[in-house]
């Protein structure tokens, strides 16, 4: 088998050559290669994603897998709305959303790509509530901020559960808030976008015997961690039951290995379907096969999504054990190591303990004003040396426990956050831990 790009590119193009030849119109070829040049200079402008000292934000380079499946598939430019617009690659995308589904343990699903979790946690909600028409929406303090805007965008009522020390939803604050009434649908987050925190799916599923909601999991950037062997007890009683939600989100723009604009949203009734139901006077002609624009709100989507998402399963299948999952469980490890030598160094203090492969930590100082400058003098020397942290506001109570003579001259506490989701940082915890130290002295000298 051939395998440089252009002998892939031809091997695309055989499909086609029975038509008659053409010449395709490019306007200002000829300038391209000026202009790709400056594009190469702007982009210099960018925190280094792609490298283990970048471990700041959910940022990571794709595959090369899906950087060719997808590059491949613009020279078709299919449009996944319709199966007029792209029918290999909406069976690409039935099939790459099939094994998402299964990941889960489900053999039957409604399900579909979007641009992203955003719009995927919006069609769910939007379901939720077409089966619950009036009824209020609940997810944690620490659930992504979008819930509640989308909540907004939709007309829907929307409240927010408090979490325990842990950062995950608080069952017996839920308990005493559906005994209220007027609830229903819960959102479980499974991984929190700041601290990676899990919440109680396992004991948010028990009060269904006593309360009639729907569930629905964000799982947008912990749900390949399904796959992981090394989550803790109870992150791991959670995961193995997903199974029994209403509906899963989950994003392989984050831990997937796929390129910006690959959400996923999967209902476990396919029934479901029925509330997308439109019609379009434009598509759905050539074939009485679905069409995934018959059930997906948004009209457009990028066929090159699907196709690079689906030679990515080809190539690291979504199972237990394989070498996808050992990329889960590295970056998981690497929040252990990270956490394990930030705890053991009296100058930090950790709020949690991490659940995925977020570590989030505060430097001491004699108050959480004073912590907080701290955090961001530490996060500004961290990158004058090339390492990238996050930076993420905590309410104080969380380190009631863990630092009990914090002085709570605020309500919130500014903290470094390190998301490690790349396999590479495992063997740079050393040198990370190592540029901290150094930003953490300079930070505390100035
Ligand atoms: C748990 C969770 N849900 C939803 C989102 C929103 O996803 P997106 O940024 O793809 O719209 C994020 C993003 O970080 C997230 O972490």
């Amino acid at each position: 088998m051939k395998t440089t790009d252009y002998d892939l590119v031809q091997l695309l193009e055989v499909g086609f050559e029975h038509l008659p030849p053409y010449d395709p119109v490019v306007p200002c070829a000829d300038q391209m290669a000026s202009v790709i040049a400056e594009t190469a200079l702007r982009l210099h402008d960018n925190f280094p994603y792609f490298h283990p000292l970048y471990a700041g934000q959910m940022l990571k380079p794709p595959h090369p897998v899906a950087r060719a499946a997808y590059d491949l598939a613009m020279r078709i430019n299919p449009n996944n709305h319709a199966l007029d617009g792209g029918r290999a690659s909406s069976a690409m995308e039935k099939e790459a959303v099939a094994q998402l589904a299964a990941m889960f343990g489900w053999d039957s699903h409604l399900g579909h790509l979007t641009s992203g979790g955003t719009m995927a946690n919006l069609e769910a909600l939007w379901v939720s509530s077409r089966l619950r028409p009036g009824s209020t929406i609940l997810a944690s303090s620490e659930a992504h901020y979008t819930h509640e805007r989308i909540s907004g965008v939709l007309g829907l009522r929307f409240e927010k559960v408090p979490v325990d020390s842990c950062g995950r939803m608080d069952v017996s604050e839920l308990q005493a808030r559906l005994a209220r009434g007027g609830v229903g649908t819960v959102v479980a987050t499974l991984g929190t976008t700041g601290l990676g925190a899990v919440d109680p799916l396992d004991r948010i599923l028990e009060l269904r015997r006593e309360f009639d909601f729907r569930v629905h999991v964000d799982a947008a950037y912990g749900g390949y961690f399904a796959l992981a062997s090394n989550l803790g007890t109870d992150a791991r009683r959670a995961f193995d039951r997903v199974a029994e939600a209403d509906s899963i989100v989950i994003d392989p723009h984050k831990h997937g290995l796929q390129p910006y604009g690959c959400g996923c949203v999967l209902f476990r009734e396919p029934g479901v379907g029925a509330i997308y139901k439109h019609d379009s006077p434009y598509t759905y002609f050539s074939s009485n096969d679905l069409h995934l624009g018959e059930i997906s709100l948004e009209c457009s989507r990028p066929g090159a999504a699907a196709v690079a998402l689906w030679a990515t399963q080809r190539l690291l299948p979504l199972v237990k054990g394989g070498e996808f999952s050992a990329g889960l469980e590295q970056s998981r490890r690497a929040a252990l190591e990270l956490s394990a030598k930030l705890a053991a160094d009296p100058r930090f203090i950790l709020p949690i303990q991490p659940e995925l492969d977020i570590v989030v930590w505060a430097p001491r100082a004699g108050s959480a004003v004073a912590a907080s400058k701290l955090a961001q003098r530490i996060f500004d020397a961290a990158a004058r040396a090339d390492l990238h942290l996050a930076l993420f506001k905590i309410p104080v109570k969380f380190f009631s426990s863990a630092w009990p003579d914090l002085v709570q001259d605020a309500d919130t506490l500014l903290c470094l956050r390190s998301v490690l989701m790349k396999p590479e940082h495992l063997a740079w915890i050393d040198r990370l831990y190592l540029e901290i130290s150094n930003a953490t002295r300079e930070a505390t000298a100035a």
